[in-house]
C-alpha cells in the first residue's frame, strides 16, 4: 500500500481568540485543539506526521513532544504556503497526504479513515473532506457545476453572494496525491481578499489540469467544526463533552445530569460508577468501579479506586483505596493517599500524608505531611502542626491510638501505636504506646466568681 502521510497546519497567531495563548493551544476537555487532532490522526495509523508551526513554535513543539515532526513556517503567508514549508520532507515520496487543522479538534480517526478510502477507491488527485453547515459564514464554500461535480473552493472573503449562500463547506481538510499537492501549490498565488496563499486554490488548479477531484461529503457537521473564536471554542467543548459522557454511559456509568457532567478526554471510569450533575472530573483522573460521586465534586489527576464515595469535595493529584469516602466539603492536596475504608468527614484538608485502612478523621482537621496506621481516631479540629515557618516536618501516627478533639501535634512528632491524646492537648513531644498524652493547663473552677463579672 501507498505510504500515508499527514501535515496538521498549526503555525496560525489566532488573532480571533484574542489570546496570549496560541490558538492551537487552547484546550477542549483538558487537552489542547492540535493535540486532539494528532491523537486522532495516531489512531488512524499514519506513520509520517509533520506538525508546520510558527508562532509559538517552541511551545506547541514541547506540548506535543516526540509524537510528530516539526517545520517551522516562519511567516504566515496562508495555508498553502504552510504546506509548502514541509516539500523538503514531503515532496518527492510516492503516496497520499492529509492535511488538517490544528483548530478543527472534533474530527475522528474513523473519518480521516474513510477519508483515505474514499480518495484512493476513485484514485483521485484530490479529495476535499465537506460537510453541510447550518450557518456557513467564515468557511470556504464547496463549487459544483452543473452536474455537481466539484470545480474549486471559495473563501468567505473572496465569495459572492450566489457563493456566499452555499452550505457545503470545506472543513479544512483534505487528502492529496502527494506528488501532485507538491506540483499544484508551485503555481498558488497570493492574488486573493486576503493576499494569503490559499492551499485551497490547489483544488482549481487540479481540476484545470483535467485531475480527477472528488469531494467526501460526512454527515455530522459537529465533526467538522473549526474554531476561530472563544464562541467556537465553548460549542466545540460542549460537542466533545457530549462525545465522552456517551461514551462513558456506554460503557456502564450513570450520570444523573450528563448536561452539566464535565470529563476530560483522558479520564477513565469504571462499571456502575454513578455521577450526579455539577461533577468535574480533569486530567489524568481514574476511577473504578462502584463509586459514587455527587454534585459538587472537583477531582484531578487523581486516582480514585472501587467503592469510593465522595460528597462535594476537590481532590488533586490524590488517591483513595476501595471502600473509602469523603466529604462533604473536603480537600484531599497532592500526595495524599487515603487507605482501604478510610472516612473522611467534613472539611478535612489532607496534604501529603498516607492513611492507613479502617482510619476515621470525622470533621475539621488538617492532616498534612504525616504517615497514619490503620483504624486510628482523630477527634474533632485536630491539626497536625507541620510547619515551623522555614521548614515541613513529618508526623507519625500508630495504629489504633486515639487522637483527642482540638489536639494539636506539633511535628516532628511520633504518637506510638495504641497511645491516647487526651482532648485539647497540644502535643510537642512522643507518646509511647498504650501511654496518655494531656497537655494543657488543667482547669480551675472559682466559687461564685461568675456573679461578681459584669456580663
Ligand atoms: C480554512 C480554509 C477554509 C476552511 C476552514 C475550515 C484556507 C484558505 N481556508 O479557513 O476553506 O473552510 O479552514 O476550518 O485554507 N495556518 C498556518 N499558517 C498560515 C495560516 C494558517 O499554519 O500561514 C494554520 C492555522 O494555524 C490553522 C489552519 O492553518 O490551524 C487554518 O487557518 P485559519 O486561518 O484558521 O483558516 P480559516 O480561515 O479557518
Ligand atoms: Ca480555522
Amino acid at each position: 500500500m501507498a505510504k500515508r502521510n499527514a501535515i496538521i497546519l498549526a503555525a496560525g497567531k489566532g488573532t480571533r481568540m484574542r489570546s496570549k495563548l496560541y490558538k492551537v493551544l487552547h484546550q477542549v476537555c483538558g487537552k489542547t485543539m492540535v493535540d486532539h487532532v494528532l491523537t486522532q490522526l495516531e489512531k488512524a495509523h499514519i506513520e509520517n506526521i509533520i506538525t508546520v508551526v510558527g508562532f509559538g513554535a517552541k511551545t506547541v513543539e514541547e506540548s506535543l513532544g516526540h509524537r510528530t515532526r516539526y517545520v517551522l513556517q516562519k511567516q504566515q503567508l496562508g495555508t498553502g504556503h504552510a504546506v509548502m514549508q514541509t516539500k523538503d520532507i514531503l515532496g518527492d515520496i510516492d503516496g497520499e497526504t492529509i492535511i488538517v487543522s490544528g483548530d478543527t479538534p472534533l474530527f475522528r480517526a474513523e473519518t480521516f479513515e474513510k477519508l483515505f478510502q474514499y480518495h484512493e477507491q476513485r484514485h483521485a488527485a484530490a479529495t476535499i473532506l465537506t460537510s453541510v453547515a447550518p450557518d456557513p459564514t467564515g468557511y470556504g464554500r464547496i463549487v459544483r457545476n452543473d452536474v455537481g461535480i466539484v470545480e474549486r473552493i471559495v473563501e468567505q472573503k473572496d465569495a459572492n453572494v450566489q457563493e456566499q449562500a452555499i452550505k457545503e463547506i470545506n472543513t479544512g481538510v483534505y487528502c492529496f496525491d502527494n506528488k501532485k499537492l507538491f506540483a499544484a501549490l508551485n503555481k498558488i498565488n497570493n492574488d486573493n481578499a486576503q493576499g494569503e496563499y490559499y492551499l485551497t486554490d490547489v483544488i482549481g488548479i487540479l481540476k484545470g489540469e483535467d485531475e480527477i477531484v472528488t469531494a467526501y461529503k460526512m454527515d455530522d457537521f459537529d465533526e467538522s467544526m473549526g474554531v476561530n473564536d472563544r464562541v467556537a471554542l465553548a460549542r466545540a467543548n460542549k460537542v466533545m463533552r457530549n462525545r465522552i459522557n456517551k461514551h462513558w454511559m456506554q460503557e456502564g456509568v450513570s450520570m444523573i445530569d450528563p448536561d452539566t457532567t464535565y470529563i476530560d478526554a483522558d479520564v477513565t471510569l469504571g462499571r456502575d460508577t454513578v455521577l450526579e450533575g455539577n461533577v468535574v472530573l480533569k486530567g489524568k483522573t481514574v476511577i473504578g468501579n462502584d463509586c459514587y460521586i455527587s454534585a459538587g465534586s472537583r477531582i484531578i489527576d487523581s486516582t480514585i479506586h472501587d467503592g469510593v464515595k465522595i460528597t462535594s469535595s476537590t481532590l488533586e493529584s490524590a488517591e483513595m483505596h476501595n471502600g473509602s469516602d469523603i466529604g462533604p466539603n473536603s480537600h484531599l492536596r497532592p500526595e495524599a493517599e487515603i487507605g482501604e475504608n478510610v472516612h473522611i468527614g467534613n472539611f478535612c484538608e489532607v496534604k501529603k500524608a498516607y492513611i492507613g485502612e479502617g482510619t476515621k478523621v470525622g470533621h475539621l482537621t488538617y492532616i498534612g505531611n504525616a504517615t497514619l496506621g490503620k483504624n486510628i481516631n482523630v477527634g474533632c479540629g485536630v491539626v497536625f502542626v507541620n510547619y515551623d515557618g522555614t521548614n515541613k516536618h513529618h508526623t507519625n501516627v500508630g495504629d489504633h491510638a486515639f487522637i483527642g478533639s482540638n489536639s494539636n501535634l506539633v511535628a516532628p512528632v511520633n504518637i506510638a501505636k495504641d497511645a491516647f491524646i487526651a482532648a485539647g492537648s497540644t502535643i510537642t513531644d512522643s507518646v509511647e504506646q498504650y501511654d496518655m498524652a494531656i497537655a494543657r493547663a488543667r482547669q480551675v473552677n472559682k466559687k461564685d466568681y461568675a456573679k461578681k463579672l459584669p456580663w
